[in-house]
């Protein structure tokens, strides 16, 4: 049997009709970029998170600078971001001219820990940026009252998390602006590039659909230095199609993570995924832990099946971070973590059998 890591298969299949349609009217709509579509995907996407304001950009690394460009962030802010996390949070940060300023994860939940947040601001500190990681809401509560006990802005970072909460909130409504990605592999996934931005502040919404058109809200009246980063309508309109069933294939996400689970639990030297209390996880990736990680990954490409690192290197060791003078030790848990993790296959699609084929194959491993 050949488990691929990630397939879309089963998605693109059922629904490939609708699919066909869209592509069609969108050839013959002679309209391409910021048009209707977009402008409904914008209100159902905010429907979805339940915020009253959403703007289609891009990319995910674009909605993080956009976000932080709303609100101001500038060279030599500060800005409080996780040290486990994909380097786009990172990137979006150094940017605007700001210095990420890491934060170590709960090593259970990989999420940013918020006990730790409070002994990194400085009064330099202007935002925190929780991630949502693997698919799991962080804990916002704790996270938005040392904010607001500082007065620092929040901008959650919702790339992996469509459809997860938090005490019953969706990821993507805590925040004063919150960024998403929809690269096709997310559990909301587009054909190509796509992003969003949410936010509950009409103020904060308007200057992110300037930023995001060349600082425009009247065709060639330009009010600030923008970028090009809109939403297509293509992308929009097959987003507006995958977005009616998403709570159903978040759904299978959840049931292949509880078969893991249960498959997975009594292993010895195997450390399955925990979610805090509060927060509920989308599984965007089931990710298990283990100190023979390398080996158990060639164990199972050996047996046809499909893993992949998320991450394998954290951001404060990438070389791209060096002006920043990290080093090894600095950030263990997050070093932990990228030195044991290992993501299993986990998409709608993937059936009961193929569950349980990976789920043997580790036992045999160990
Ligand atoms: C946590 C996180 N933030 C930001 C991004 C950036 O999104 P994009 O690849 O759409 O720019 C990604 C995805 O790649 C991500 O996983």
């Amino acid at each position: 049997m050949r488990v691929p890591f990630l397939s879309f298969e089963q998605m693109n299949t059922e629904i490939s009709d609708e699919l066909k349609s869209i592509f069609e009217h969108f050839i013959h709509s002679g309209w391409y970029i910021l048009g209707e579509r977009v402008k409904e995907f914008e209100k159902n996407y905010s429907s979805f998170t339940q915020v009253p304001f959403c703007c289609g950009v891009a990319n995910g690394l674009d909605a993080l600078i956009i976000a932080l460009k709303a609100l101001n962030i500038e060279q030599g802010d500060e800005v409080i971001v996780p040290s486990n996390t994909y380097i786009a949070t990172w990137l979006a940060v150094s940017a605007v001219g700001a210095i990420p300023v890491p934060v170590e994860p709960n090593v259970e939940t990989y999420n940013i820990n918020p006990v730790l947040i409070k002994e990194r601001i400085s009064s330099r500190t202007k935002a925190i940026i929780p991630v949502h990681l693997y698919g799991q809401c962080c804990e916002m509560d704790a996270i938005l009252k040392i904010a607001h006990a500082h007065k620092l802005a929040v901008i959650e970072d919702n790339a992996q998390a469509h459809g997860a909460t938090h005490n019953g909130k969706p990821a993507g409504s805590f925040g004063d602006i919150n960024a998403t990605s929809f690269y096709p592999g997310k559990n909301l996934g587009a054909f190509g590039d796509a992003g969003a931005v949410t936010t509950n502040s009409i103020k904060l919404y308007e200057r992110a659909c300037i930023l995001r058109n060349y600082g425009s809200a009247v065709k060639y009246y330009n009010e600030i230095k923008g970028m090009n980063s809109r939403l297509d309508e293509l992308q929009a309109g097959f987003l507006n199609l995958k977005l009616q069933r998403l709570n159903e294939w978040n759904k299978q996400r959840k049931s292949i993570a509880v078969a893991y689970q249960n498959l997975l639990s009594g292993v010895d030297e195997l450390i399955l995924p925990k979610i805090a209390p509060g927060s509920d996880s989308v599984f965007h990736l089931y990710v298990i832990r283990t100190k023979r990680r390398d080996e158990l990954q060639q164990f199972l490409a050996n047996r046809g099946i499909g893993t992949l690192i998320h991450y394998p290197i954290p951001p404060h060791l990438q070389k791209a971070y060096t002006e920043l003078n990290y080093c090894r030790g600095d950030f263990p848990v997050a070093e932990e973590i990228a030195d044991t993790c290992l993501s299993l296959p986990v998409y709608p699609g993937l059936t009961p059998k193929e569950v349980e084929y990976v789920s043997q194959n580790i036992k045999a491993f160990f």
